[in-house]
């Protein structure tokens, strides 16, 4: 490996941040020796209770179980609004950017505490109660916000799908969590292209009879198709209920959300969040990952889609009081000095995005970046997958000019918020590597028997006790939850991803060790993409896997078998790529089909992917043994027609 090249937290930075290096040690100690005493006291410090708790924690990680705060209660909205009021009601709590630069607003926390209960009235007066889902299907605009902290309010569940997925995906995650209501747009505008929301929504509900609300923002004024009985226009709807709205209290492990996110096997599961200890670690992790300081402008420029948005948008930042910049649309567009003139615009202070944004920006040239300021810029952050040392370097060096230190945030759904990330004041960065874990997580490594790794070494990454914002269960399938998580090494969570710790306890991600891709920081399921490819008539059998793609990080590699008696065609490549989309989303597009007359299968039927991932690759000399394959010269055959060289 080559020499690492060791950045140290900048003087000036480290002598005003919030937690410093000998902090870091102290409090990290103190969290691990006595986790009750240290959660105690954060769940007091960072969260207003209704009512407080007497037990801290309960955990018994064989069972995937775990329980925060249990006995206490609180609303999640009081949290992010109520309780600023008296501060900060006419401070600005999100800054909107809309997708042409000549649009933006900004809401204060009054007016956010006005459109939250308006919204929570609609809600209930629609006949949603506590414990209801509500589905919310948004683009960027503060309206996604006040969706899901109405239902907080409220003590709804809220489930958002990503704006970029397709109907049947939107239809598969309303039927599976049983949402009744759903929230959307006319349409979305995203790098000057018009989503069609209502369209995509009219397109589920016809599978989902259950809905009977869809309650709708108008965003661009579009025609769309109307059905009276369901269909509501939000602004006038809204304007009817009252502006004051009684939060409804819940328990702290009451569930706060489901979010749908890819794994190995099957459909997307429904993660499911409680109260408390996600909004502990959210807030927690935002004030000090981000060493927030009041006043700072943040920019999370992730989709409120994803996790990244839920908690370093909406959640963490007004949780802690913030000013959280929205942004709806993409870093390319006008050109690629979008972020840069945003951020000289409103002034932001910390700007947090994902390695394949950077990539792309790096690819479009420096003079996109210098032509602007920032000099506001104090901390640069990047989330989603690992970051390779040469953007990192251009990060740090072009955008940065070498003052903000970077925090590289290593987390997941279902962790909920970061659980391996530098605090900026306190651990020296190296780039390419999250660092040191947070507060309170016990990170180990595994081999393949499962026994722990000490000092240096690579294996699973698994956590070895729960933290607060822990996954509670899979929404309908708690023991997916278990079979997924806490049965591959009995006793941990397991995180899917591999992980190498150098000799200064640093964690380096190596990527997924299970049939997860992440393509641009978007998780993806390689059997998700298998179950669509194969829907097609002519196909009898596909096998996707990831390779590394410049940009995206990875890109999808399907190879697909067909049917006997159908050719390879132009057109039936479409087909797939189409029905990919359709199925799933653009995210979902292979970037490269390989029509392959056989697959490498093992004597028992099993494909050999690890095979199949060399080759899409390029990385032919060290295949492995191939001799129990049941035909090895298939994989000949493969090589040779092999689509990546
Ligand atoms: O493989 C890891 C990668 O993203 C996965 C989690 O994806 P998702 O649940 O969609 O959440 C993404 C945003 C939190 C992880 O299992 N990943 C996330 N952050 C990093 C990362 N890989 C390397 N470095 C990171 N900082």
């Amino acid at each position: 490996m080559s020499e690492v090249h060791v950045r140290r937290v900048p003087a000036a930075f480290a002598a005003e941040a919030h937690i410093r290096a000998e902090d870091y040690e102290t409090l990290y100690r103190q969290s691990i020796e006595d986790p009750d005493a240290f959660w105690a006291q954060q769940a007091k410090d960072f969260l207003q209770w209704q009512q407080p708790f007497s037990r801290v924690r309960e955990e018994d990680l064989q069972r995937g179980h775990a329980a925060w705060f249990a006995d206490g209660t609180l609303n999640v909205s009081v949290n992010c609004i109520d309780r600023h009021l008296p501060a900060r009601a006419e401070q600005t709590a999100f800054i909107w950017e809309g997708d042409d630069p000549a649009d933006s607003k900004t809401v204060t926390y009054a007016e956010l505490h006005e459109q939250v209960c308006r919204l929570g009235n609609l809600l209930r007066a629609r006949g949603v109660n506590k414990g209801d889902r509500v589905c919310i299907y948004m683009p960027m605009i503060p309206e996604a916000a006040y969706a899901m902290l109405a239902c907080a309010r409220i003590g709804a569940v809220h489930s958002v799908v990503f704006g970029g997925f397709s109907p049947d995906s939107l239809k598969d995650r309303i039927l599976d969590s049983d949402c009744r209501v759903v929230i959307t747009a006319d349409e979305g505008v995203r790098g000057g292209k018009t989503v069609p929301l209502k369209a995509n929504v009219d397109q589920a509900l016809a599978s989902c009879p259950d809905v009977h609300t869809s309650i709708v923002v108008k965003r661009t004024g579009a025609n769309v198709d109307w059905f009276a009985k369901r269909d509501i226009w939000y602004r006038e709807s809204v304007a009817e209920q009252s502006a004051q709205c009684e939060p409804e209290m819940v328990s702290a492990e009451d569930p706060l959300f489901i979010l749908y996110t890819s794994g190995s096997t099957g459909k997307p599961k429904g993660v499911l969040h409680t109260t408390a200890g996600y909004l502990l670690m959210a807030t927690m992790t935002f004030k000090y990952t981000f060493d927030y300081k009041e006043g700072d402008v943040f920019w999370c420029t992730a989709d409120v889609g994803w996790i990244t948005g839920h908690s370093y948008i909406v959640y963490g930042p007004l949780s802690a009081g913030a000013i959280s910049l929205m942004f709806e649309g993409v870093p390319t567009y006008p050109d690629a000095s979008r972020c840069w003139q945003v951020v000289d615009k409103h002034q932001v202070n910390i700007f947090y995005t994902a390695p394949t944004a950077i990539r792309a920006l790096m690819g479009a040239g420096d003079e996109f970046v210098t032509r602007t300021n920032r000099s506001s810029l104090k901390l640069l952050g990047t989330v989603g997958e690992p970051i390779n040392p040469e953007a990192w370097e251009w990060y740090y060096e072009v955008v940065g000019e070498e003052r903000c230190p970077i925090v590289d945030t290593w987390w997941q759904t279902e962790t909920g918020a970061h659980l391996i990330t530098p605090l900026p004041g306190a651990v020296d960065m190296k780039p390419g590597s999250a660092s040191k874990p947070f507060f309170g997580v016990q990170p180990a490594l595994l081999d393949e028997e499962g026994c722990e790794i000490t000092g240096e070494g690579a294996g699973a990454l698994v956590m070895k006790s729960s933290w607060p914002s822990m996954i509670r269960s899979v929404f309908g399938d708690h023991q997916r939850m278990i079979d997924t998580y806490f049965s591959t090494f009995p006793g941990y969570y397991f995180t899917g991803d591999g992980a190498r710790r150098d000799g200064d306890g640093y964690y380096w991600i190596t990527g997924r060790i299970d049939d997860v891709l992440n393509v641009s920081g978007h998780r993806l399921g390689t059997a998700e993409i298998e179950s669509a490819i194969v829907l097609h008539e002519d196909t009898a059998e596909a096998a996707v896997v990831g390779y590394p793609h410049d940009i995206k990080g990875q890109g999808i590699y399907a190879y697909v078998t067909l049917k006997a008696g159908h050719e390879p065609s132009e057109a039936l490549r479409q087909e797939l790529i189409d029905l990919c989309v359709k199925e799933i989303g653009p995210i979902a597009k292979p970037d490269i089909i390989q029509w392959a007359p056989g697959l490498p299968k093992t004597r028992s039927g099993k494909i050999m992917r690890r095979i199949l991932r060399k080759i899409a690759g390029n990385e032919l000399e060290n295949l492995g043994d191939t001799s129990t394959l049941a035909d090895p010269s298939v994989v000949d055959e493969l090589i040779e027609h092999r689509a990546n060289r």
